[in-house]
């Protein structure tokens, strides 16, 4: 008996010590943008708005895919910017000046948000309801949807009511508490119908205001806080580590599809929810398209370089960081020309990057470095000769947005741009055939900082040596061997 106890008590203690009793394991991330920080943006948002004004911030709409399968679903992020609620269906109003009520309280804010609904909530998941939106996003004044149409709300009395224009692309339910019913409310009180729903047109309602807020939410998102940087050099760090996982696990007759999916299951692996964007894997001469996201060659070969251009997105935050390598781990001469003529573009721009440098001067640097680089090989006869090797712009914000909202005059503190020139040879270009299918753009995320930049993505390497360094090491993905299911792999 004594020794059953024994057992019992050792098992017990050995129970306790594994943490079986410890505090159970936390639910959710802790790491999430805080209630403090979103109402610090509500409060910036204020003060920015003109006087006796009124700032209205709907939902995104939910997308169908097919049938009974909706897209994942993706706050609009200038909402998520300014709550952290992640549910559709509801508008937030942001008001310049304290409003009062007919019971004599005072507010500046009122949020209608989706109501709580237990047989929903078994299928698709819990709702955070007026009470989770007051008690954990700490927005007091918030009420069920149901209650924007009777909630008495003079729009005719501010002297801007300042929103985004509608994309009328908002699917009816049917339900008086879905988007495309807040909307028509809105709609109806704000006096927009009147307008036959054409803010461009000469209008009969002139306090509407469809231009205002976009200037406001570009000065307030373009310029990064402490709790936005800490996630952001999270999606930059998991995706430069994705990178070098895959540049170490690369050979040839690997397809692009698992190529894909190597970066993200790394991102997976350090809990980022999503991809910023549709992953961009192009092989040989898929990656002259800019935006390649079929992803779907079976096999890459030797002679190929393969252009990866993948962002994490870490609790909405997303990286957007771009190498280019050799399948086979070695440049070739010709490959090594092009891909270091993108380096010395982007390196020289990067240098440049501090406050008061401008997107454009940054820009022009890199496009004439590379104008007079396809000049010295040939590619091209005269540095002002109009060609297509360079299609695209050089730089731009990220963060709740890959393309993310900002200013694109003079850097400040704070903001984090990309830095992404490339040069992109088709088949059948007017020059030697051996530069035919060469791709390379190499992006990086750089942080402005007070008296210049700071390389979020320097993890991933990005000189030919480096890579060709990286790529002799082994991968763990060597050992993982999968079974096969007939056919040819
Ligand atoms: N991944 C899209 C871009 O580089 O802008
Ligand atoms: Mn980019
Ligand atoms: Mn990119």
């Amino acid at each position: 008996m004594n020794k059953l106890l024994t057992k019992t008590f050792t098992i017990l203690i050995a129970f306790m010590l594994s943490g079986f009793f410890i505090a159970p394991a936390q639910d959710i991330p802790d790491d999430y943008l805080s209630g403090e920080f979103h109402k610090g943006r509500r409060e910036a948002l204020r003060a920015q708005m003109p006087e006796n004004s009124v700032a209205v911030f709907f939902s995104n709409p939910i997308r169908n895919r097919s049938n009974d399968v909706d897209f994942i679903y993706h706050q609009d992020p200038n909402l998520y910017y300014l709550t952290g609620y992640k549910e559709p269906h509801s508008v937030l109003l942001v008001f310049k000046e304290s409003q009062t009520n007919e019971s004599g309280q005072n507010y500046n804010e009122i949020f209608f948000v989706q109501e709580r609904n237990p047989m929903a909530e078994m299928w698709n998941g819990k709702r955070m309801g007026t009470e989770g939106v007051k008690g954990r996003l700490k927005i007091d004044n918030a009420f069920n949807g149901s209650e924007f149409a009777s909630y008495n709300i003079d729009f005719s009395k501010f002297d801007k009511v300042m929103f985004y224009d509608f994309q009328h692309d908002v699917r009816d339910t049917r339900s008086d508490a879905d988007l495309y019913s807040l909307i028509e409310q809105f709609k109806e009180k704000s006096g927009y119908n009147a307008n036959a729903n054409s803010l461009s047109a000469e209008r009969p309602v002139n306090n509407l205001d469809v231009r205002g807020l976009d200037v406001i939410m570009n000065n307030l998102r373009g310029i990064k806080t402490a709790e936005e940087l800490d996630l952001l050099r999270k999606a930059v760090l998991i995706s430069a580590v994705g990178q070098r996982e895959v540049m170490k696990a690369m050979r040839p007759g690997l397809s692009e599809t698992e190529i894909q999916g190597i970066h993200e299951f790394v991102f997976k692996k350090y809990g980022s929810e999503y991809e910023g964007y549709p992953s961009i894997v192009g092989a040989g001469h898929n990656g002259c398209i800019l935006h390649y996201i079929d992803n779907n060659k079976p096999e890459i070969n030797s002679e190929e370089m393969i252009l990866m251009d993948l962002g994490a997105e870490y609790h909405g935050y997303t990286a957007d960081v771009t190498r280019t390598i050799p399948v086979d781990g070695k440049f070739s001469p010709e490959e090594k020309a092009i891909y270091d003529l993108v380096y010395k573009a982007q390196e020289e721009a990067i240098q440049m990057c501090k406050p008061g440098t401008t997107f454009s001067e940054i820009s022009a640097v890199a496009r004439q470095i590379i104008n007079k680089g396809l000049v010295d090989l040939g590619i091209i006869s005269d540095e002002t000769d109009r060609h297509l090797y360079y299609p695209h712009g050089l730089s731009h914000h990220i963060g709740l947005d890959v393309h993310d909202k900002g200013n694109y005059g003079a850097m400040e503190e704070n903001m984090v741009i990309t830095v992404e020139p490339g040069i992109y040879i088709p088949e059948g270009s007017d020059c030697d055939e051996k530069w035919w299918n060469i791709a390379v753009r190499i992006e990086d995320d750089v942080l402005i900082t007070k008296d210049g930049f700071e390389l979020l993505s320097a993890f991933a390497p990005r000189t030919t040596e480096e890579i060709e360094k990286l790529m002799l090491e082994p991968s763990p993905l060597d050992a993982f061997v999968l079974p096969n299911l007939g056919g040819d792999k």
